[in-house]
C-alpha cells in the first residue's frame, strides 16, 4: 500500500466524468487499499478515486461505525428528507460551506470482487455518499454554496455565538 497525493481544486482531473470500473483485479485492489490508507492518513470521512488522479468510479466512505466502505460504480437509488450543514473536502483544504443534502440515502454499488450490494446511511453518512459520488461526475461541493468559510472564520463566529 502507498499514500497517494490528494489533488486540490483547480486540478483538471477533479472536473472529469469518471469511467466505470470494469476489471475487479489486483490493480483495483491496490487502488482501493491506497485510497483507504490515504483517507486514514488525512483524517477525512470520504475519498474518491479522481481525488488521487484516477478517473474511475470508485470511492471510500467512512460509516457511522467508523468502518470504511468500498463503493465501486455506486449509484444513489433512494433518497429522502433534507439536511443543511457545513461540508468540507480534502480537495478544498481548510474551507467549509453550507450545503443542503438529503438526510437519508441508499446506494447500490459493487464490492472489490464485483458483487452488487446496497447500503444506506443517514445524516453525515448520507451527506458523504452524495459528496463522494459527485466527485465521480466532476463536481465539488463548492458548486452548492455561495459562501466558503475558513476554520478561523468559523471559530470567530462560534465565539460570538453566530451561526454560518
Ligand atoms: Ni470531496
Amino acid at each position: 500500500m502507498a499514500l497517494r497525493k490528494i489533488l486540490t481544486q483547480g486540478d483538471p482531473a477533479l472536473g472529469k466524468v469518471c469511467r466505470p470500473v470494469e476489471k475487479f483485479d489486483r490493480k483495483l485492489h491496490w487502488l482501493l487499499d491506497d485510497l483507504k490508507e490515504t483517507l486514514e492518513e488525512s483524517g477525512g470521512v470520504g475519498l474518491a478515486a479522481p481525488q488521487v488522479g484516477i478517473l474511475r468510479r470508485a470511492v471510500i466512505v467512512v460509516d457511522d461505525q467508523e468502518q470504511m466502505i468500498e463503493l465501486i460504480n455506486p449509484v444513489i437509488i433512494h433518497q429522502e428528507g433534507e439536511q443543511d450543514g457545513l461540508e468540507g473536502c480534502l480537495s478544498v483544504p481548510g474551507m467549509y460551506g453550507k450545503v443542503k443534502r438529503p438526510n437519508y440515502v441508499t446506494v447500490r454499488a459493487q464490492d472489490r470482487s464485483g458483487n452488487f450490494f446496497e447500503v444506506s446511511g443517514e445524516e453525515m453518512v448520507a451527506r458523504c455518499f452524495c459528496h463522494e459520488l459527485e466527485h465521480l461526475d466532476g463536481h465539488l461541493f463548492v458548486e452548492h454554496t455561495d459562501r466558503l468559510y475558513s476554520v478561523d472564520e468559523l471559530d470567530a463566529m462560534d465565539a460570538k455565538g453566530e451561526e454560518p
